[in-house]
């Protein structure tokens, strides 16, 4: 490959967080609920020549997101459009797709959803639930009641088997289970989702709940720190540190009593991952976030629309990210006064 740039603390690029929507069919109060679209979307050729030219600055991984982005009508489209991208030899000049991955809260993916994304071309799926019950689920994804949250749970379970069956194999990290968890919101569904994610061969990823956002009602005593998360499963079923692979958002454990599987935390509040980031975000009306936390994002329409000019549109990617200096994790505690206001997580797609 040409030679990738570094950002200004020495990371390379690596993953694209691409939201195809900010909208989404729950209401989690953790992240943003009632989110509209901006007016105007990408088109999918635009998104298709962002893709290939993050490709060509280092981006291996793609990660579509949302909101929820299989509201997005032409999902499978762009997955299947991407092929080309992910078919490259690893060493080529102009650079390699090697997965693209969905994050989805798994209401819409009935079978042949599925399907048709595995067809498509998708290498993995991680899907969200925060509960194991119908009280628990409504809570935490913000509807009316238990029955509700019963309906939502039912879809979610149809849709890890759904997902597996389409062949997804969680043993392959290919299907894995979200959770964030708050302490009064659902602390309580610590145990209950790690036996779930067990029975169900799947790594389950406990995310500590993060101040994104301007109007998640974020605040410190919501967060249940990933060690007390860590120590009251371990308590039940013994587990052991693997450790945070590079790059990567979460820490993983092994259960003692079960090959192959493991428990993951994303402890973005008490142990951030800043130093080794490689993620950049694009919104789904084209605007970039070198942060999940920054304030400002820059906007690439000017180089895809009146018309695609590729190497401007690189040249703009590759000076963004040079530019790049964000720790916003890290310095959390440090700089809190001086933190701009981000922007909303279902916006960025997280
Ligand atoms: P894998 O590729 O499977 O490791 O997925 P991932 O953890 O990168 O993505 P996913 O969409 O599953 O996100 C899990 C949690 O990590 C969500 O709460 C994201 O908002 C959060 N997250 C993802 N990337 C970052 C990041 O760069 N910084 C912070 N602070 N949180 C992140
Ligand atoms: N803190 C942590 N994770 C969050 N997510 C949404 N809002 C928050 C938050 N405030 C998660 C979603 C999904 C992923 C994209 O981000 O549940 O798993
Ligand atoms: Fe990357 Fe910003 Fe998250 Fe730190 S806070 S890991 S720099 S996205």
């Amino acid at each position: 490959m040409a030679e990738r740039p570094l950002d200004l603390h020495g990371r390379p690029l690596g993953v694209l967080r691409l939201s195809l929507t900010a909208r989404c069919n729950l209401a989690c109060p953790y992240c943003c609920p009632d989110v509209e679209d901006p007016p105007e979307l990408l088109t999918l050729p635009e998104r298709l020549a962002l893709v290939e030219a993050t490709v060509g600055l280092g981006v291996h991984t793609l990660r579509l997101t949302g909101g929820e982005p299989l509201l997005h009508r032409r999902l499978e489209e762009l997955i299947a459009a991407l092929q080309p991208l992910r078919q490259r030899e690893p060493n080529d000049p102009r650079g390699a797709l090697r997965e693209i991955a969905l994050t989805s809260n798994g209401v819409l993916l009935g079978a042949e959803r599925a399907r048709q994304l595995k067809a498509a071309g998708l290498d993995r799926i991680t899907l969200s639930l925060d509960g194991t019950d119908g009280a628990s689920v409504a809570r935490m994804a913000g509807l009316g009641g238990a029955a509700a949250g019963g309906a939502v749970l039912e879809k979610v379970l149809a849709a890890i088997q759904h997902a597996r069956e389409a062949g997804f194999d969680p043993a392959r990290g290919q299907l894995k289970l979200n959770a964030v968890i708050t302490r009064s919101g659902n602390a309580d569904q610590l145990l209950p989702l790690a036996e779930l994610a067990r029975q169900q061969g799947l790594e389950l990823r406990l995310i500590e709940f993060m101040d994104v956002g301007n109007r998640n009602g974020w605040a410190p005593e919501q967060v249940l720190p990933a060690a007390e998360m860590v120590a009251r499963i371990g308590a039940t079923w013994p587990l052991e540190p693997v450790g945070r692979s590079p790059h990567g958002t979460a820490s993983r454990w092994r259960y003692r009593d079960r090959d192959g599987l493991h428990l993951a935390v994303v402890a973005s509040i008490t142990a951030p991952f800043c130093g080794d980031c490689n993620r950049l975000r694009i919104t789904a009306d084209g605007v970039a976030y070198s942060c999940l936390f920054a304030g400002n994002g820059t906007d690439l329409r000017p180089w895809l629309r009146p018309r695609l000019e590729p190497a401007e549109l690189r040249d703009a990617l590759e000076g963004l990210w040079r530019a790049r200096r964000d720790r916003w994790s890290e310095e959390r505690q440090e700089a809190a006064d001086q933190r701009p206001a981000p922007a909303e997580m279902a916006y960025l797609g997280g």
